[in-house]
């Protein structure tokens, strides 16, 4: 690790950088000895319609612990995406769309996209939608999705993206959670010519819930164009109810810190979390991380190829790019199809400048040589980024060389849904890059190490990723449970935010993330908890007890290791592990499906009943030589047991 090879600022970056290393060493001194005559400052990126007195007023004590910025400022956040930019961009475009088959693309300009948020924002407001009410929004990659996220920040609704690879149920307790009153889908979905029946499984979501179900009516897109089943009074064609309404909508006036969204996402234990953040300082952090973190200029082709489901979907295809009037990229597909070149042929296609995507995609792509770029001419990229996960320095040189040319930065952007925006990172004018590392705080930001007695650690240091005072894009609370966001993010280690990660620092200064130090699984940068997975697999009728654990996977970084003890009178055999498997696909999403089922008679528990997670983890590593001690194991015949029937050898 001290001896990771140095890549320096390519010159051509160097030359016209937004921030170079003495201007970022500079900026990030005043960001955290006077934060708030820096976020005062910067605070005026955004407009604001009553300018902003209050900047910092925050406090990490448990017991008190509270995150306020900017409050006494007002402003809206649809605005600042679209109408500020009208009288220089309305011809501009916002969005180069790229659907899932190459040849179907649309681009959408502010003004169109400007007409389209006014009118469903109208449309809502017509169906009782107010401000302060929840909206979940459940679509595939399409237009309609980024408006439909702008429409509810117009009228000061808050939205609730569901991933469109949930289950039915796993969006029904979603809508269930917030209360939301209204649903946003389509038809179906296609991603990689495969269909997801989106409306299908809203419907199921909705009859599941019964009188539960708080929702008064669900907007349909078409899309796919497939036939649905039409529920009258309830059901509503997007198209049409558009159609009625004008090109006009008075934005909401929001405070500072009123909610923008919730996202749902998976802690160590429970279910998701309804992560909350709220408009004013959200917006500043999305708009600046997105401008310094890629160095964007006016001009710049940018795509970030995540999915809207996701939080880098909100930051980053829809409030920073647009809250800097960017063009980008929006693309419904995935890596490889119809092949692997694809994303080699948008960037072509578009002359994409940033480029910003996940680990696992790379991977996925690296196992396949040069064929995902050769024919493609990549001479635009000047950028690229990496989010989500760990990227090993394999990945990183093969993506160096073979889309960089050895010739573009790469970001490595460290942050959480939590965060709100980027948290740790390079700066491509500023920052030398060691391959896997994610350097250095971005402005404002004061991370530190410790152990796990959380006593701090200075200089070279390994431990628990911790950060010490808060940033503007923090999120708020755990919506409808302020008690549950104290506990999980500032009860481990007294006044101070714990990240869930653990982390190294080097010589330089540097940080290295090395993965979750909890019982949270990062499953190709999609985020899921242990105990979620469990819940559902003890819900099958032949499980009895189940314990899951990840392992190190080539493509995906981390797999599921599920190890399972069947009920009694239950045969395994491999028909019930392919079931099994079904029904975690089914319950709560493909992404949660386990790569590995091992049948066992028994967990290997304390005698207080607790399952020994730490020797699982071993065994599904194929590390069972590292097992530590095992003396405190109500019966320790059953970790022999399990070593003979691994399966990942
Ligand atoms: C977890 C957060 C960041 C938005 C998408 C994921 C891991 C994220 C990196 C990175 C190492 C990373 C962490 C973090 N993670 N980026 N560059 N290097 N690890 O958001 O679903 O909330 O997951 O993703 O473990 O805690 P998320």
């Amino acid at each position: 690790m001290s001896h990771a090879q140095l890549y320096p600022v390519p010159e051509h970056i160097k030359a016209k950088t937004l921030v170079t290393n003495e201007q970022y060493l500079a900026m990030y001194e005043e960001s955290v000895s006077q934060p708030d005559q820096f976020w005062a400052n910067h605070g005026k990126r955004i407009s604001w319609f009553t300018p902003f007195t209050k900047v910092k007023d925050t406090s990490f004590d448990l017991g008190n612990v509270h995150v306020n910025w900017f409050s006494d400022g007002s402003l809206n956040a649809s605005y600042n995406c679209l109408d500020r930019h009208l009288p220089e961009k309305a011809k501009d475009v916002a969005y180069y769309w790229e659907g899932d088959e190459p040849g179907v693309q649309k681009a959408v300009t502010y003004q169109e996209l400007y007409d389209e948020v006014c009118q469903l924002a109208n449309a809502m407001r017509t169906l009782g939608v107010n401000k302060g009410d929840r909206v979940t929004i459940y679509l595939p990659m399409i237009p309609a999705a980024v408006v439909s996220l702008l429409a509810c920040a117009r009228i000061g609704a808050i939205h609730s993206v569901v991933f469109a690879g949930f289950s039915p149920d796993a969006l029904g307790s979603r809508i269930q959670d917030c209360d939301s009153k209204l649903v946003i889908t389509s038809d179906q979905a296609a991603r990689g010519s495969r269909l997801t029946y989106l409306k299908d499984n809203t419907d199921q979501a909705l009859a599941h819930l019964g009188d539960a179900n708080p929702a008064k009516h669900v907007i349909v897109v078409k899309h796919v164009g497939e036939n649905i089943d039409f529920h009258q009074g309830r059901d509503l064609w997007y198209h049409e109810i558009l159609a009625k309404e004008p090109k006009h909508c008075e934005p909401e006036v929001m405070n500072a810190e009123d909610p923008l969204f919730i996202l749902y996402t998976s802690g160590s234990t429970g279910k998701p979390k309804g992560v909350l953040h709220t408009t004013g300082g959200y917006m500043v952090w999305a708009s600046m991380t997105h401008q310094y973190v890629f160095d964007y200029k006016e001009g710049d082709i940018y795509w970030c190829a995540a999915d809207i489901g996701w939080v880098t979907g909100h930051t980053y295809i829809v409030y920073g790019p647009l809250a800097n009037g960017a063009t980008s990229v929006l693309f419904e597909g995935v890596p490889t199809y119809p092949s692997v070149k694809r994303i080699a042929q948008v960037v072509d296609k578009y002359k994409v400048n940033i480029l910003y995507t996940a680990p696992t995609a790379i991977r996925a792509l690296m196992a396949h040589g040069t064929v995902a770029v050769d024919g493609a001419d990549l001479s635009s990229l000047s950028i690229l980024g990496s989010v989500g996960e760990p990227i090993n320095p394999e990945a990183w040189s093969w993506y160096h060389q073979s889309y960089g040319k050895d010739n573009c930065p790469i970001v490595d952007t460290w942050w959480q849904t939590e965060t709100g925006g980027i948290l740790i990172t390079p700066l491509p004018g500023a920052t030398a890059l060691k391959p896997g590392s994610a350097t250095r705080p971005f402005f404002g930001v004061k991370p530190a190490i410790v152990t796990n007695e959380g006593e701090l650690v200075e200089g070279v240091a390994e431990g628990n990723l911790v950060i010490l005072d808060s940033w503007p894009g923090q999120m708020r609370t755990v919506f409808g449970d302020h008690e549950r966001f104290e506990q999980t993010y500032f009860s481990t280690y007294k006044g101070m935010y714990f990240t869930g990660d653990g982390a190294k620092r080097d010589e330089d200064g540097y940080y290295w993330l090395t993965g979750r130090v909890d019982d949270v699984l990062n499953i190709s940068g999609h985020r899921l908890g242990t105990a979620e997975i469990e819940s559902c697999l003890v819900a099958h009728d032949a499980i009895a007890e189940a314990a899951v654990v990840g392992y190190p996977h080539d493509i995906k970084g981390q797999g599921i290791y599920v190890f399972v003890a069947p009920r009694v009178g239950v045969e395994p055999s491999d028909e019930l592990t392919k079931a099994v498997r079904d029904w975690v696909r089914r319950e709560i999403s493909p992404i949660a499906a386990p790569d590995i089922i091992q049948w066992t008679p028994s967990l290997p528990k304390t005698r207080s009943g607790k399952i020994m997670r730490r020797i699982l983890r071993k065994i599904a590593a194929n590390e069972y030589d590292q097992l530590g001690d095992i003396s405190t194991l109500a019966d320790p015949s059953v970790v022999e047991h399990l070593i003979q029937n691994r399966l990942n050898r």
